[in-house]
């Protein structure tokens, strides 16, 4: 081929790149970059014969482009890890504490979802439901905190049962709320729609089999879909009441199994005599690990 034929091609090389990369950045406010690419495009289009020297100039044009462009893309990788490391500085510091939860105030007006739910459900649901859930929380929550105080752990079976009804419904709705919206409806997309054909073969499976669960539900429950960390996989579960002493939307951190086949060969009929020696074999490294990777994981408090 002829030399200059040969260079010819590896212009266009360079002009298809270039376009490549600029189009990247198209949407990128950054004057410097749109100039740098102005320079390259009258250098493109002026020439029509090419030496190697000048061939060689254009390489060092396109090389600073190609520099500038990774040293951006690591400004602004390095700009959004602040930020967000900031949100979650600013997440680690919100916390309700003891006792204080407050009702979220939904995220769209009243009559917003209407016709499909009525703006009198919404209303009386969001701020009665819901707010007993709040309000019965709290009483639990410092009912327990006096306990520990007094060491009086007399009515602890009932605050327990308080917290899981309460507590899960609380958390429960603060979901619900945010799951729903005017402008809902269609398919998922993304990574979650990858994830469910993956689990459930298809979407319109998945919401067969959400659908049917909701209405399996003996009397009064909810239907949920949830990540399980440990098979790495969605489930869809659900549960009826909402509570049977546990609260959703927690992750648990330490467990005790207190069922018979846990002791009974051993200890007989003496549940406190095991519970005593599980406080002399609790691994609290496992603890420690499975704390610090739960609470990586923050909500907007409520
Ligand atoms: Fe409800």
């Amino acid at each position: 081929m002829e030399k200059q034929a040969q260079l010819r091609e590896y212009i266009d090389q360079v002009a298809e790149w270039a376009k490549q990369l600029e189009a990247w950045w198209r949407g990128h406010d950054h004057p410097d970059i749109h100039y740098d690419f102005n320079r390259l495009w009258s250098r493109l289009e002026e020439q029509e014969e090419w030496t190697d020297v000048e061939v060689y100039e254009l390489q060092g044009m396109a090389t600073q482009l190609y520099e500038k462009t990774v040293r951006l893309i690591q400004e602004q990788q390095l700009d959004s890890v602040a930020d967000r490391e900031n949100e979650m500085e600013e997440q680690r510091e919100a916390r309700v504490p003891i006792g204080r939860h407050q009702l979220p105030p939904l995220p769209y007006r009243y009559d917003a979802l209407e016709p499909h739910i009525s703006e009198e459900i919404m209303r009386l649901h969001h701020t009665k439901h819901h707010q007993s859930y709040v309000d019965g929380l709290n009483q639990a929550e410092k009912m327990m905190q006096k306990a520990r105080e007094t060491n009086q752990y007399g009515l602890l079976k009932h605050w327990e049962r308080e917290a899981a009804f309460h507590g899960s419904g609380h958390y429960l709705h603060t979901i619900f709320w945010n799951n729903l919206t005017p402008n809902g409806g269609g398919n998922p997309h993304g990574r979650l729609l990858e994830q469910i054909k993956e689990d459930f073969g298809s979407v319109e499976r998945f919401k067969r089999h959400f659908t049917e669960a909701a209405k399996s539900v003996e009397g009064v429950g909810w239907a949920i879909l949830v990540w399980a960390p440990r098979p790495g996989r969605l489930e869809i579960l659900h549960t009826e009441k909402h509570q049977f002493m546990t609260q959703w939307d927690t992750i648990p951190l330490l467990v005790l199994d207190v069922w018979e086949h846990a002791y009974y060969l051993q200890y007989k009929n003496d549940r406190s005599a095991y519970i005593e020696s599980f406080w002399k074999i609790v691994n609290w490294r496992d603890v420690e690990e499975r704390f610090a990777q739960a609470s990586r994981l923050r909500w907007k408090p409520f």
